[in-house]
Protein backbone atom coordinates (compact mmCIF):
# COMPACT_ATOMS: atom_id res chain seq x y z
CA UNK A 1 0.00 0.00 0.00
CA UNK A 2 1.37 3.36 -1.36
CA UNK A 3 1.12 6.62 1.21
CA UNK A 4 0.98 9.76 -0.21
CA UNK A 5 0.21 12.83 1.34
CA UNK A 6 -0.65 16.40 -1.01
CA UNK A 7 1.27 18.74 0.66
CA UNK A 8 1.76 22.97 0.25
CA UNK A 9 1.27 25.31 2.90
CA UNK A 10 0.06 27.96 0.90
CA UNK A 11 -3.89 27.59 -0.37
CA UNK A 12 -5.24 27.71 -3.95
CA UNK A 13 -2.44 25.59 -5.53
CA UNK A 14 -4.12 22.68 -6.32
CA UNK A 15 -3.76 20.09 -3.29
CA UNK A 16 -7.47 19.26 -3.23
CA UNK A 17 -8.06 19.14 -7.07
CA UNK A 18 -4.99 16.99 -7.60
CA UNK A 19 -6.17 14.41 -4.12
CA UNK A 20 -9.96 14.01 -5.88
CA UNK A 21 -8.93 13.66 -9.45
CA UNK A 22 -5.56 11.90 -8.99
CA UNK A 23 -7.59 9.38 -6.61
CA UNK A 24 -10.12 9.03 -8.91
CA UNK A 25 -7.84 8.13 -11.78
CA UNK A 26 -5.86 5.97 -9.79
CA UNK A 27 -9.59 3.99 -9.21
CA UNK A 28 -10.35 4.54 -12.89
CA UNK A 29 -6.74 2.26 -13.44
CA UNK A 30 -7.80 -0.46 -11.01
CA UNK A 31 -6.19 0.55 -8.11
CA UNK A 32 -8.42 1.00 -4.61
CA UNK A 33 -7.69 4.25 -3.27
CA UNK A 34 -8.97 5.77 0.01
CA UNK A 35 -8.80 9.43 -0.03
CA UNK A 36 -8.21 10.74 3.51
CA UNK A 37 -9.43 14.32 3.96
CA UNK A 38 -7.79 16.31 7.13
CA UNK A 39 -8.73 19.94 5.38
CA UNK A 40 -11.16 21.42 8.60
CA UNK A 41 -12.98 22.92 4.62
CA UNK A 42 -13.69 19.26 4.03
CA UNK A 43 -13.32 20.94 0.29
CA UNK A 44 -12.48 17.08 -1.00
CA UNK A 45 -15.56 15.59 1.47
CA UNK A 46 -17.63 17.76 -0.62
CA UNK A 47 -16.29 17.17 -3.52
CA UNK A 48 -16.79 13.42 -3.52
CA UNK A 49 -20.39 13.99 -2.80
CA UNK A 50 -20.73 13.95 1.05
CA UNK A 51 -22.88 16.49 3.10
CA UNK A 52 -19.75 18.04 5.49
CA UNK A 53 -22.63 19.72 7.66
CA UNK A 54 -24.62 16.56 8.77
CA UNK A 55 -21.80 14.13 9.65
CA UNK A 56 -21.84 12.51 12.91
CA UNK A 57 -18.05 11.03 12.78
CA UNK A 58 -15.27 12.50 10.91
CA UNK A 59 -11.72 12.59 11.12
CA UNK A 60 -12.09 14.72 14.00
CA UNK A 61 -13.28 11.55 16.31
CA UNK A 62 -10.05 10.00 14.66
CA UNK A 63 -7.67 12.21 15.91
CA UNK A 64 -9.90 13.09 19.06
CA UNK A 65 -11.48 9.94 20.35
CA UNK A 66 -9.26 6.69 18.43
CA UNK A 67 -12.13 6.01 16.38
CA UNK A 68 -10.85 3.69 13.74
CA UNK A 69 -11.00 5.07 10.25
CA UNK A 70 -12.68 1.83 8.44
CA UNK A 71 -15.68 3.12 10.48
CA UNK A 72 -15.78 6.35 8.53
CA UNK A 73 -15.17 5.18 4.77
CA UNK A 74 -17.48 6.44 2.54
CA UNK A 75 -18.00 5.06 -0.54
CA UNK A 76 -17.90 7.13 -3.32
CA UNK A 77 -19.51 7.42 -7.18
CA UNK A 78 -16.35 5.71 -7.91
CA UNK A 79 -15.67 2.27 -8.09
CA UNK A 80 -12.38 1.36 -5.90
CA UNK A 81 -12.75 5.01 -4.18
CA UNK A 82 -13.27 6.03 -1.11
CA UNK A 83 -13.60 8.56 1.04
CA UNK A 84 -12.64 9.50 4.62
CA UNK A 85 -14.09 13.21 5.68
CA UNK A 86 -13.74 15.93 7.78
CA UNK A 87 -15.41 19.00 8.47
CA UNK A 88 -14.69 22.01 10.46
CA UNK A 89 -14.86 20.36 13.59
CA UNK A 90 -11.64 19.81 12.47
CA UNK A 91 -10.70 23.19 13.29
CA UNK A 92 -10.28 22.56 16.47
CA UNK A 93 -8.06 19.99 17.06
CA UNK A 94 -4.92 21.48 17.12
CA UNK A 95 -5.85 23.01 19.97
CA UNK A 96 -7.53 19.78 21.62
CA UNK A 97 -4.41 17.90 20.76
CA UNK A 98 -1.58 20.11 22.22
CA UNK A 99 -1.12 18.55 25.56
CA UNK A 100 -1.74 14.76 24.34
CA UNK A 101 0.59 12.66 24.51
CA UNK A 102 2.32 11.15 20.54
CA UNK A 103 -0.04 13.62 19.17
CA UNK A 104 2.46 13.52 16.42
CA UNK A 105 1.59 10.09 15.23
CA UNK A 106 -2.49 9.62 15.76
CA UNK A 107 -3.18 9.69 12.00
CA UNK A 108 -0.01 6.77 11.35
CA UNK A 109 -1.40 4.61 14.18
CA UNK A 110 -5.20 4.87 12.55
CA UNK A 111 -4.16 4.40 8.82
CA UNK A 112 -1.97 1.18 9.38
CA UNK A 113 -4.88 -1.22 9.85
CA UNK A 114 -5.53 -0.23 6.48
CA UNK A 115 -2.55 -2.01 5.38
CA UNK A 116 -3.04 -4.69 2.73
CA UNK A 117 -6.66 -3.37 2.14
CA UNK A 118 -5.81 -0.70 -0.08
CA UNK A 119 -3.16 0.24 -2.63
CA UNK A 120 -3.26 3.65 -2.17
CA UNK A 121 -3.68 6.07 0.70
CA UNK A 122 -3.63 9.63 -0.62
CA UNK A 123 -3.92 12.49 2.25
CA UNK A 124 -5.27 16.04 1.59
CA UNK A 125 -3.99 18.29 3.57
CA UNK A 126 -4.83 22.02 4.80
CA UNK A 127 -3.07 24.62 3.90
CA UNK A 128 -0.65 24.92 7.15
CA UNK A 129 2.35 22.98 8.16
CA UNK A 130 0.12 22.56 11.93
CA UNK A 131 -0.46 19.59 13.67
CA UNK A 132 -2.19 17.93 11.06
CA UNK A 133 0.33 18.37 8.38
CA UNK A 134 2.68 16.97 10.83
CA UNK A 135 0.42 13.95 11.60
CA UNK A 136 0.44 14.07 8.23
CA UNK A 137 3.94 14.00 7.01
CA UNK A 138 4.60 11.20 10.14
CA UNK A 139 1.54 8.35 8.61
CA UNK A 140 2.90 8.43 5.11
CA UNK A 141 6.06 7.07 2.82
CA UNK A 142 5.80 9.54 0.45
CA UNK A 143 5.18 13.37 -0.27
CA UNK A 144 3.98 15.35 -3.79
CA UNK A 145 3.97 18.84 -3.67
CA UNK A 146 1.43 20.88 -6.17
CA UNK A 147 2.90 23.74 -7.31
CA UNK A 148 1.02 26.53 -8.93
CA UNK A 149 2.58 27.43 -11.97
CA UNK A 150 1.01 31.18 -12.10
CA UNK A 151 3.58 32.74 -9.65
CA UNK A 152 7.05 32.52 -9.54
CA UNK A 153 6.66 31.55 -5.24
CA UNK A 154 9.11 29.16 -5.14
CA UNK A 155 10.34 30.72 -2.10
CA UNK A 156 7.69 28.76 -0.37
CA UNK A 157 9.05 25.43 -0.91
CA UNK A 158 12.14 26.28 1.23
CA UNK A 159 9.73 26.24 4.26
CA UNK A 160 8.26 23.04 2.95
CA UNK A 161 11.08 21.05 2.25
CA UNK A 162 12.94 22.09 5.32
CA UNK A 163 9.04 21.04 7.22
CA UNK A 164 9.32 17.73 5.37
CA UNK A 165 13.34 17.35 6.62
CA UNK A 166 12.57 17.91 9.86
CA UNK A 167 9.95 15.21 10.15
CA UNK A 168 12.07 12.75 8.06
CA UNK A 169 15.06 13.37 11.06
CA UNK A 170 12.76 13.03 13.81
CA UNK A 171 9.37 11.07 13.13
CA UNK A 172 9.77 9.47 10.37
CA UNK A 173 13.22 8.27 8.62
CA UNK A 174 11.76 6.89 4.94
CA UNK A 175 9.90 9.83 4.35
CA UNK A 176 10.32 10.89 1.36
CA UNK A 177 9.01 14.03 -1.27
CA UNK A 178 8.38 11.41 -4.60
CA UNK A 179 7.75 13.99 -6.67
CA UNK A 180 6.01 17.91 -7.56
CA UNK A 181 2.86 18.19 -9.70
CA UNK A 182 2.97 21.49 -11.92
CA UNK A 183 -0.76 22.95 -11.67
CA UNK A 184 -2.95 25.39 -13.40
CA UNK A 185 -0.42 25.36 -16.21
CA UNK A 186 -1.46 28.45 -18.01
CA UNK A 187 -0.62 27.39 -21.68
CA UNK A 188 -1.45 30.71 -23.24
CA UNK A 189 1.79 32.50 -21.01
CA UNK A 190 5.00 32.21 -21.23
CA UNK A 191 5.56 32.68 -17.65
CA UNK A 192 4.20 29.06 -16.65
CA UNK A 193 6.84 27.66 -18.71
CA UNK A 194 8.85 29.78 -17.10
CA UNK A 195 8.34 28.23 -13.53
CA UNK A 196 8.28 24.82 -15.14
CA UNK A 197 11.86 25.15 -16.45
CA UNK A 198 13.25 26.38 -13.32
CA UNK A 199 11.72 23.63 -11.51
CA UNK A 200 13.04 20.98 -13.62
CA UNK A 201 16.62 22.75 -13.49
CA UNK A 202 16.31 22.92 -9.37
CA UNK A 203 14.82 19.84 -8.66
CA UNK A 204 15.93 17.24 -11.36
CA UNK A 205 14.00 14.38 -11.62
CA UNK A 206 11.63 15.41 -8.79
CA UNK A 207 9.11 17.44 -11.19
CA UNK A 208 6.38 14.88 -12.68
CA UNK A 209 6.65 14.76 -16.39
CA UNK A 210 2.50 15.01 -16.52
CA UNK A 211 1.58 19.02 -16.57
CA UNK A 212 -1.86 19.76 -14.91
CA UNK A 213 -3.03 22.39 -17.14
CA UNK A 214 -5.60 25.56 -16.14
CA UNK A 215 -8.99 24.27 -17.30
CA UNK A 216 -12.24 25.91 -17.12
CA UNK A 217 -13.72 21.96 -16.31
CA UNK A 218 -11.44 21.35 -14.08
CA UNK A 219 -12.63 24.66 -12.41
CA UNK A 220 -16.46 24.12 -12.22
CA UNK A 221 -15.97 20.07 -11.09
CA UNK A 222 -16.10 20.45 -7.51
CA UNK A 223 -19.57 21.56 -7.20
CA UNK A 224 -20.89 18.01 -9.28
CA UNK A 225 -19.90 16.42 -6.51
CA UNK A 226 -18.08 14.26 -9.21
CA UNK A 227 -14.41 14.13 -10.42
CA UNK A 228 -13.19 15.48 -13.65
CA UNK A 229 -12.73 12.00 -15.00
CA UNK A 230 -17.09 11.90 -14.72
CA UNK A 231 -17.92 15.44 -15.12
CA UNK A 232 -15.35 15.76 -18.25
CA UNK A 233 -14.40 12.59 -19.24
CA UNK A 234 -13.04 13.91 -22.78
CA UNK A 235 -11.22 17.08 -21.08
CA UNK A 236 -8.03 18.23 -21.03
CA UNK A 237 -8.40 17.62 -17.15
CA UNK A 238 -9.28 13.98 -17.31
CA UNK A 239 -6.27 13.89 -20.04
CA UNK A 240 -3.56 15.38 -17.53
CA UNK A 241 -5.05 13.22 -14.27
CA UNK A 242 -4.88 10.22 -16.29
CA UNK A 243 -1.48 10.87 -17.22
CA UNK A 244 -0.49 11.82 -13.74
CA UNK A 245 -1.74 8.69 -12.14
CA UNK A 246 0.02 6.88 -15.02
CA UNK A 247 2.67 8.31 -13.89
CA UNK A 248 2.65 7.66 -10.60
CA UNK A 249 1.71 3.94 -10.96
CA UNK A 250 4.70 3.63 -13.11
CA UNK A 251 6.80 5.13 -10.15
CA UNK A 252 5.57 1.85 -7.96
CA UNK A 253 9.45 0.70 -8.60
CA UNK A 254 11.57 3.26 -7.70
CA UNK A 255 9.72 4.22 -4.64
CA UNK A 256 9.61 0.78 -2.96
CA UNK A 257 12.46 0.94 -1.17
CA UNK A 258 10.69 4.32 0.83
CA UNK A 259 8.92 1.09 2.13
CA UNK A 260 11.45 -0.90 3.02
CA UNK A 261 12.30 -0.34 6.58
CA UNK A 262 15.86 0.98 7.25
CA UNK A 263 16.57 1.97 3.70
CA UNK A 264 15.68 5.74 4.11
CA UNK A 265 18.93 8.02 3.72
CA UNK A 266 18.38 12.07 4.33
CA UNK A 267 19.97 13.32 0.70
CA UNK A 268 21.19 16.94 0.54
CA UNK A 269 23.45 19.45 -0.02
CA UNK A 270 26.61 20.37 2.19
CA UNK A 271 26.58 24.07 3.33
CA UNK A 272 29.36 24.29 1.40
CA UNK A 273 27.37 22.60 -2.01
CA UNK A 274 24.27 25.00 -1.21
CA UNK A 275 26.69 28.14 -1.08
CA UNK A 276 28.60 27.38 -4.37
CA UNK A 277 24.72 26.81 -5.32
CA UNK A 278 23.68 30.22 -4.50
CA UNK A 279 26.75 31.88 -6.09
CA UNK A 280 26.17 30.15 -9.55
CA UNK A 281 22.38 31.36 -9.08
CA UNK A 282 23.30 34.97 -8.59
CA UNK A 283 23.31 36.36 -12.35
CA UNK A 284 19.99 34.53 -13.36
CA UNK A 285 17.06 35.82 -14.84
CA UNK A 286 14.41 37.23 -12.30
CA UNK A 287 12.74 33.35 -12.62
CA UNK A 288 15.73 32.53 -9.76
CA UNK A 289 14.88 35.59 -7.13
CA UNK A 290 14.06 32.25 -4.79
CA UNK A 291 16.22 29.49 -6.53
CA UNK A 292 18.96 29.73 -4.24
CA UNK A 293 17.30 29.64 -1.32
CA UNK A 294 15.16 26.54 -2.19
CA UNK A 295 18.17 24.56 -3.61
CA UNK A 296 19.91 25.41 -0.04
CA UNK A 297 16.16 23.37 1.34
CA UNK A 298 15.94 21.28 -1.02
CA UNK A 299 19.13 19.44 -0.95
CA UNK A 300 17.66 16.98 -4.02
CA UNK A 301 20.34 16.04 -6.48
CA UNK A 302 20.22 13.80 -9.79
CA UNK A 303 19.77 10.00 -9.74
CA UNK A 304 23.06 9.47 -10.24
CA UNK A 305 24.40 11.73 -7.69
CA UNK A 306 21.96 10.70 -5.00
CA UNK A 307 24.23 7.65 -3.56
CA UNK A 308 27.12 9.77 -3.05
CA UNK A 309 25.72 12.26 -1.23
CA UNK A 310 26.04 12.13 2.95
CA UNK A 311 23.60 10.63 5.36
CA UNK A 312 22.10 13.02 8.18
CA UNK A 313 24.14 12.99 10.92
CA UNK A 314 23.38 10.13 13.38
CA UNK A 315 22.17 7.73 10.52
CA UNK A 316 23.39 4.24 10.48
CA UNK A 317 25.77 3.62 7.02
CA UNK A 318 23.44 0.88 4.92
CA UNK A 319 24.47 0.43 2.02
CA UNK A 320 21.93 -1.51 -0.62
N1 LIG B 1 -5.95 22.96 -13.29
C1 LIG B 1 -6.88 23.82 -12.85
N2 LIG B 1 -7.59 24.58 -13.72
C2 LIG B 1 -8.51 25.45 -13.28
N3 LIG B 1 -8.82 25.64 -11.99
C3 LIG B 1 -8.15 24.92 -11.08
C4 LIG B 1 -7.16 23.96 -11.45
N4 LIG B 1 -6.69 23.39 -10.32
C5 LIG B 1 -7.35 23.95 -9.29
N5 LIG B 1 -8.23 24.87 -9.73
C6 LIG B 1 -9.10 25.72 -8.93
O1 LIG B 1 -8.28 26.53 -8.09
C7 LIG B 1 -8.82 26.64 -6.79
C8 LIG B 1 -7.85 26.11 -5.76
O2 LIG B 1 -7.62 24.72 -6.01
P1 LIG B 1 -7.59 23.66 -4.83
O3 LIG B 1 -7.33 22.34 -5.44
O4 LIG B 1 -8.82 23.79 -4.00
O5 LIG B 1 -6.34 24.16 -4.02
P2 LIG B 1 -5.87 23.83 -2.51
O6 LIG B 1 -6.51 22.55 -2.10
O7 LIG B 1 -4.38 23.76 -2.61
O8 LIG B 1 -6.32 24.99 -1.68
C9 LIG B 1 -10.14 25.88 -6.82
O9 LIG B 1 -11.18 26.79 -7.07
C10 LIG B 1 -9.97 24.92 -7.98
O10 LIG B 1 -11.21 24.59 -8.58
MG1 LIG C 1 -7.69 22.10 -0.43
Amino acid sequence: MRTIALINQKGGVGKTTTAVNLGASLADLGKKVVLIDIDPQGNSSSWMGININELHKSMFNVFQDDLPIKEILHETSIENMWVVPSNVTLAAIERTLANKLENDTILKKSISPLKNQFDYIILDCPPSLGLLTVNALSAVKEVIIPLETKVLALNGLVTLINTVNLVKDTLNPSLEVTGIVACMFDVRTNLSNKVVEKIKEKFHDKLFNSIIRESTQLAECPVSSQPITRYAPDSRGTQDYMDLAREVIEGEKEVARYYEEGEAETIRHSDEESKEADQSDNDEDETDQYSGEVETAAGWQSGEEKSEVGHSPGEGEKEE
